[in-house]
């Protein structure tokens, strides 16, 4: 039976059973990484969510996610008998803890979309019992946990602090690494009073074995999460206007990065990360626009997240200026030009479409009148086609044959050993290297074949 969370004495660490139950709300991309990695450290974890679609696939062991290792791991614990979908939101009286894992875009204005949220926050209301622990795993805008989920939550009558306790406890997973990283990556809580941040970093410090990071209120633990994001994606933009910056004066941008990075400063190293073809994904492209709006809300202007998105969102457009424009200084019209992209996903290593940068890309090069092929082994050939009006092609040596370009947009662990010299390019290829980064060796190799190689900065 299960014990109450609050009901027990209160040392610290006390508020948190031995072997709690979890119950995951909304399994996407995080829920299901994160509901595979607590069954798989021996928890009971039943999983939650309102998509028909993906329950039944989970349910039949199916897993729509490329994610290392991911089904293997959901496949092991649900047939131990340690992960149970379901639809049903009463599910989670069953659990000591409850994780809520929904998605929380942006609108148009980069406000916080808090659709997926409320609904979820209002349907566990009415099933949440005295004792529990729940856990805000979403990105979320400052404040709204306190004024949003604390409220809603309420509405079943409970009090947070007093009947369940209730910390924000941000996910930061990497897509391609998400489970190595649930292992590993600290985890930053910030609960709504003192209790609430002590029994979540208790759990979590048993339940994934991690170092936890105690904030004292739940609006340090949304910020921190949110200026990781800031962070990572106005770097990303000053790798990227570095990378144009080299480009005028002939110089390889990861010779002045590598150099640059040589230099301790603050507790570090400079730290320049890498230029490339454009960011993507669900999390670097919205957050950066959570704070400003956020901010703006406020009556305070800030100008370095939108400068960074701005930056990061021209970069599939001067990727295909990129292409064109070395096209015409090889005599090649971009018009007629056979263009073959590598790599559809919006990073290396996922199949995970959300704002890839591979739309921007390709839509340039249509509309420049070029014929486009795409190959990506990782990625859903009906989503691909939808959002990027192209069908990847399932094989490799199809889409490159007599390109005038091969563009690759995100290298995979499966074009790794790629031999680029044995594809059936055109004579004269350009290979666009978006996020390879190709060593200089290869390079050479390349251009002593009669190919040319342009990469962002280089
Ligand atoms: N994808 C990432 O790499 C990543 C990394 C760190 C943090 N995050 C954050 O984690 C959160 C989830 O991201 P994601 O990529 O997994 O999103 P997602 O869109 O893949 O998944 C959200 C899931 O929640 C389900 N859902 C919606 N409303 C629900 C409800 N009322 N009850 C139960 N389920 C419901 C949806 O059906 C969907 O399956 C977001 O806030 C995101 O910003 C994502």
């Amino acid at each position: 039976m299960a014990v109450p969370v609050v009901d027990l004495p209160d040392p610290p660490g006390a508020d948190v059973r031995e072997n709690p139950t979890v119950a995951v709300v909304g399994l996407g991309y995080v829920g299901s990484c994160l509901a595979a990695a607590l069954a798989d450290r021996g928890l009971d974890v039943v999983g939650i969510d309102t998509d028909p679609e993906l329950v039944g696939e989970l349910r039949s062991g199916r897993c729509r996610f490329r994610e290392h290792e991911l089904e293997e791991v959901l496949s092991r614990v649900t047939a131990a008998g340690r992960l149970r979908v379901t639809g049903e939101h009463p599910a989670v009286s069953e659990a000591d803890v409850v994780v809520v894992a929904v998605g929380t875009p942006i609108r148009d204005d980069g406000s916080m979309a808090d659709g997926q949220l409320r609904a979820a926050c209002l349907a566990l209301s009415g099933h949440l019992r005295p004792g529990q622990l729940v856990l805000l795993k979403s990105t979320l805008a400052a404040g709204t946990t306190r004024d949003l989920v604390v409220p809603l939550l309420e509405r079943g009558g409970l009090t947070a602090g007093t009947d369940f306790l209730l910390a924000c406890t941000p996910e930061r997973l990497a897509e391609g690494t998400a489970l190595a990283e649930l292992r590993t990556l600290p985890i930053v809580v910030g609960g709504i009073d003192a209790r609430s941040t002590r029994a979540a970093a208790e759990f979590w410090r048993r339940a994934l074995g991690v170092r936890v990071i105690e904030h004292d209120s739940p609006e340090a633990a949304e910020i921190t999460k949110l200026a990781s994001n800031w962070w990572i994606d106005l770097n990303i933009a000053l790798a990227n206007e570095l990378a144009m910056f080299c480009a005028l004066y002939g110089v390889d941008v990861l010779d002045v990065i590598e150099a640059a990075n040589s230099l301790p400063k603050g507790s570090g190293n400079v730290n320049i990360l890498l230029p490339s073809a454009g960011v993507g994904g669900s999390c670097l492209t919205k957050d950066p626009w959570m704070v400003w709006r956020s901010a703006r809300g406020r009556g305070v202007e800030l100008r370095t997240p939108r400068a960074g998105r701005e930056v990061n969102e021209a970069m599939p457009g001067h990727t295909a200026q990129l292409i064109i424009d070395e096209l015409v200084a090889r005599g090649k019209d971009p018009a007629r030009a056979k263009i073959a992209v590598l790599g559809l996903a919006f990073k290396n290593d996922t199949g995970d479409l959300r704002a890839t940068p591979a739309r921007g890309v390709i839509e340039a090069l249509a509309k420049a009148g070029a014929e486009v092929r795409a190959h990506d082994p990782l990625v859903d050939p009906d989503q691909a086609e939808e959002l990027l009006g192209v069908r990847p092609v399932e094989s490799l040596h199809e889409a490159v044959r007599d390109a005038d370009c091969l563009a690759v947009l995100a290298l995979h662990r499966q074009f790794e050993d790629l031999d680029l010299a044995g594809l059936p390019v055109a004579d004269s290829c350009l290979i666009l290297d978006g996020r390879a980064y190709y060593p200089k060796e290869t390079i050479a190799r390349l251009r002593r074949l009669g190919h040319a190689y342009r990469g962002i900065g280089r």
